[in-house]
Protein backbone atom coordinates (compact mmCIF):
# COMPACT_ATOMS: atom_id res chain seq x y z
CA UNK A 1 0.00 0.00 0.00
CA UNK A 2 1.02 3.56 -1.17
CA UNK A 3 0.33 6.12 1.02
CA UNK A 4 1.72 10.10 1.06
CA UNK A 5 2.71 11.83 4.62
CA UNK A 6 2.13 15.42 4.16
CA UNK A 7 5.10 17.17 5.12
CA UNK A 8 8.33 19.02 3.83
CA UNK A 9 10.21 18.29 7.73
CA UNK A 10 12.41 15.61 6.84
CA UNK A 11 12.97 14.75 10.46
CA UNK A 12 9.48 14.13 11.06
CA UNK A 13 9.07 11.68 7.54
CA UNK A 14 12.11 9.73 9.09
CA UNK A 15 10.28 9.61 12.42
CA UNK A 16 6.75 8.48 10.80
CA UNK A 17 8.69 5.76 8.39
CA UNK A 18 10.49 4.19 10.80
CA UNK A 19 6.80 4.08 12.66
CA UNK A 20 4.69 2.08 9.90
CA UNK A 21 4.67 -1.29 9.15
CA UNK A 22 7.02 -2.22 6.12
CA UNK A 23 3.77 -3.47 4.25
CA UNK A 24 3.14 0.89 3.46
CA UNK A 25 5.18 2.45 1.29
CA UNK A 26 5.67 6.21 2.53
CA UNK A 27 5.93 8.23 -0.11
CA UNK A 28 7.24 12.09 0.58
CA UNK A 29 5.91 15.51 -0.93
CA UNK A 30 8.85 15.35 -3.03
CA UNK A 31 8.12 11.80 -4.08
CA UNK A 32 4.61 12.91 -5.82
CA UNK A 33 6.36 16.15 -7.05
CA UNK A 34 4.78 18.89 -4.69
CA UNK A 35 7.26 20.95 -3.77
CA UNK A 36 5.18 24.32 -2.90
CA UNK A 37 4.60 25.12 0.62
CA UNK A 38 1.06 23.75 1.66
CA UNK A 39 -0.73 26.67 3.36
CA UNK A 40 -1.38 26.45 7.33
CA UNK A 41 -3.78 29.13 7.83
CA UNK A 42 -6.47 27.67 9.89
CA UNK A 43 -6.71 28.64 13.83
CA UNK A 44 -6.96 25.37 15.24
CA UNK A 45 -4.60 22.29 15.26
CA UNK A 46 -7.14 19.74 13.61
CA UNK A 47 -7.58 22.31 11.01
CA UNK A 48 -4.67 22.74 9.99
CA UNK A 49 -4.04 19.10 9.49
CA UNK A 50 -6.70 18.94 7.29
CA UNK A 51 -5.77 21.31 5.19
CA UNK A 52 -2.91 19.97 4.60
CA UNK A 53 -4.31 16.32 3.95
CA UNK A 54 -7.00 17.84 1.66
CA UNK A 55 -4.59 19.66 -0.35
CA UNK A 56 -2.74 16.59 -1.61
CA UNK A 57 -5.73 14.49 -1.77
CA UNK A 58 -7.62 17.51 -3.75
CA UNK A 59 -4.50 18.79 -6.14
CA UNK A 60 -2.84 15.03 -6.45
CA UNK A 61 -5.38 12.57 -6.25
CA UNK A 62 -3.62 10.50 -3.61
CA UNK A 63 -4.69 9.35 -0.19
CA UNK A 64 -2.57 11.20 2.06
CA UNK A 65 -2.10 11.79 5.97
CA UNK A 66 -0.86 15.16 7.37
CA UNK A 67 0.11 16.27 10.73
CA UNK A 68 -0.05 18.83 12.55
CA UNK A 69 1.81 19.73 16.07
CA UNK A 70 1.19 22.44 18.82
CA UNK A 71 3.67 22.85 21.98
CA UNK A 72 1.17 23.99 24.38
CA UNK A 73 2.26 25.20 28.31
CA UNK A 74 0.24 25.78 30.78
CA UNK A 75 2.50 29.14 32.56
CA UNK A 76 1.07 30.52 29.11
CA UNK A 77 -2.34 29.88 28.35
CA UNK A 78 -1.69 26.85 26.24
CA UNK A 79 0.36 29.29 23.64
CA UNK A 80 2.12 28.90 21.42
CA UNK A 81 -0.12 26.10 20.31
CA UNK A 82 -0.79 26.06 16.90
CA UNK A 83 1.76 29.32 16.56
CA UNK A 84 4.35 26.79 17.54
CA UNK A 85 6.16 27.09 14.05
CA UNK A 86 5.87 30.71 13.47
CA UNK A 87 6.11 31.78 17.56
CA UNK A 88 9.55 33.99 17.03
CA UNK A 89 8.46 34.80 13.33
CA UNK A 90 7.46 33.85 10.24
CA UNK A 91 10.83 32.28 9.37
CA UNK A 92 10.09 29.09 11.50
CA UNK A 93 13.66 29.27 13.19
CA UNK A 94 13.44 26.78 16.00
CA UNK A 95 16.35 28.35 18.16
CA UNK A 96 14.52 31.70 17.90
CA UNK A 97 11.89 30.19 19.42
CA UNK A 98 13.23 28.30 21.93
CA UNK A 99 14.81 31.62 22.91
CA UNK A 100 11.20 33.27 23.03
CA UNK A 101 10.15 30.42 25.28
CA UNK A 102 12.42 30.40 27.37
CA UNK A 103 12.52 34.30 28.04
CA UNK A 104 8.53 34.03 28.38
CA UNK A 105 8.96 30.92 31.01
CA UNK A 106 11.09 33.48 33.17
CA UNK A 107 9.90 33.55 37.01
CA UNK A 108 7.07 30.43 36.29
CA UNK A 109 7.70 27.98 38.99
CA UNK A 110 5.03 25.66 37.26
CA UNK A 111 6.85 24.63 33.76
CA UNK A 112 4.29 21.52 32.59
CA UNK A 113 3.62 21.35 29.24
CA UNK A 114 2.32 19.32 26.07
CA UNK A 115 2.54 18.29 22.45
CA UNK A 116 -0.66 17.95 20.97
CA UNK A 117 -0.18 16.26 17.83
CA UNK A 118 -3.51 15.61 15.26
CA UNK A 119 -3.11 13.28 12.36
CA UNK A 120 -5.32 13.87 9.67
CA UNK A 121 -5.96 10.85 7.06
CA UNK A 122 -7.82 12.03 3.85
CA UNK A 123 -9.25 9.54 0.83
CA UNK A 124 -11.75 10.02 -1.65
CA UNK A 125 -14.05 8.50 0.44
CA UNK A 126 -13.74 9.77 4.58
CA UNK A 127 -11.49 11.85 6.53
CA UNK A 128 -10.51 10.59 10.23
CA UNK A 129 -8.42 12.37 12.67
CA UNK A 130 -5.90 10.77 14.89
CA UNK A 131 -4.66 12.51 18.42
CA UNK A 132 -1.65 12.07 20.09
CA UNK A 133 -0.73 14.01 23.41
CA UNK A 134 2.78 13.47 25.14
CA UNK A 135 3.30 15.55 28.44
CA UNK A 136 6.26 16.96 30.04
CA UNK A 137 7.74 20.34 31.05
CA UNK A 138 10.24 23.05 29.95
CA UNK A 139 13.48 22.72 30.87
CA UNK A 140 15.62 25.88 31.76
CA UNK A 141 17.99 25.33 29.14
CA UNK A 142 18.56 23.26 25.98
CA UNK A 143 19.87 20.02 25.80
CA UNK A 144 21.05 17.80 23.29
CA UNK A 145 21.22 17.89 20.08
CA UNK A 146 19.75 15.34 18.07
CA UNK A 147 15.54 15.77 16.72
CA UNK A 148 14.13 18.92 15.82
CA UNK A 149 11.90 21.64 16.79
CA UNK A 150 11.48 22.37 20.69
CA UNK A 151 12.89 19.00 21.41
CA UNK A 152 15.76 19.85 23.47
CA UNK A 153 13.91 22.55 25.87
CA UNK A 154 11.25 19.32 26.40
CA UNK A 155 11.75 16.73 29.13
CA UNK A 156 8.83 13.90 28.53
CA UNK A 157 7.27 12.78 31.77
CA UNK A 158 8.76 10.11 33.57
CA UNK A 159 12.13 10.43 31.76
CA UNK A 160 15.43 11.90 32.61
CA UNK A 161 16.46 12.68 29.05
CA UNK A 162 15.05 15.77 26.84
CA UNK A 163 13.70 14.54 23.69
CA UNK A 164 17.02 15.42 21.38
CA UNK A 165 19.29 13.47 23.69
CA UNK A 166 17.03 10.15 22.91
CA UNK A 167 17.53 8.52 19.53
CA UNK A 168 14.76 8.32 16.92
CA UNK A 169 13.07 5.42 18.62
CA UNK A 170 12.91 5.83 22.21
CA UNK A 171 11.26 9.61 21.14
CA UNK A 172 8.94 7.38 18.64
CA UNK A 173 7.81 5.12 21.69
CA UNK A 174 6.89 7.49 23.58
CA UNK A 175 6.00 10.99 21.53
CA UNK A 176 2.78 12.86 20.71
CA UNK A 177 3.08 12.05 16.96
CA UNK A 178 4.15 8.27 17.80
CA UNK A 179 0.83 7.53 19.45
CA UNK A 180 -1.14 9.77 17.01
CA UNK A 181 0.85 6.99 14.30
CA UNK A 182 -0.13 4.00 16.04
CA UNK A 183 -3.85 4.96 15.97
CA UNK A 184 -3.61 5.52 12.02
CA UNK A 185 -1.89 2.59 11.76
CA UNK A 186 -4.34 0.36 13.56
CA UNK A 187 -7.13 2.09 11.44
CA UNK A 188 -5.30 0.76 8.30
CA UNK A 189 -5.33 -2.02 9.60
CA UNK A 190 -8.81 -2.85 10.50
P1 LIG B 1 4.20 21.62 12.45
O1 LIG B 1 3.34 20.52 12.91
O2 LIG B 1 5.25 21.12 11.51
O3 LIG B 1 3.44 22.81 11.93
O4 LIG B 1 5.04 22.08 13.71
C1 LIG B 1 4.76 23.21 14.51
C2 LIG B 1 5.98 23.59 15.30
O5 LIG B 1 6.22 22.62 16.31
C3 LIG B 1 7.29 23.70 14.49
O6 LIG B 1 8.05 24.74 15.04
C4 LIG B 1 7.97 22.38 14.72
O7 LIG B 1 9.37 22.49 14.64
C5 LIG B 1 7.51 22.05 16.14
N1 LIG B 1 7.40 20.60 16.32
C6 LIG B 1 6.57 19.76 15.66
N2 LIG B 1 6.75 18.50 16.07
C7 LIG B 1 7.73 18.55 17.00
C8 LIG B 1 8.39 17.56 17.78
O8 LIG B 1 8.13 16.34 17.69
N3 LIG B 1 9.35 17.99 18.62
C9 LIG B 1 9.69 19.31 18.74
N4 LIG B 1 9.12 20.28 18.04
C10 LIG B 1 8.15 19.90 17.17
Amino acid sequence: MKLVFATHNQHKFREVKELVPSHIELLSLTDIGCFEDIPETEPTIEGNALLKARYVLNNYGLSCFADDTGLEVKALDGAPGVYSARFAGPENNADANMKKLLRLMNGHADRSARFKTIIAYCTSESEELFPGICKGEILQHPRGDKGFGYDPVFLPEGYEYSFAEMDQTTKGAISHRGQAIEKLVLHLST
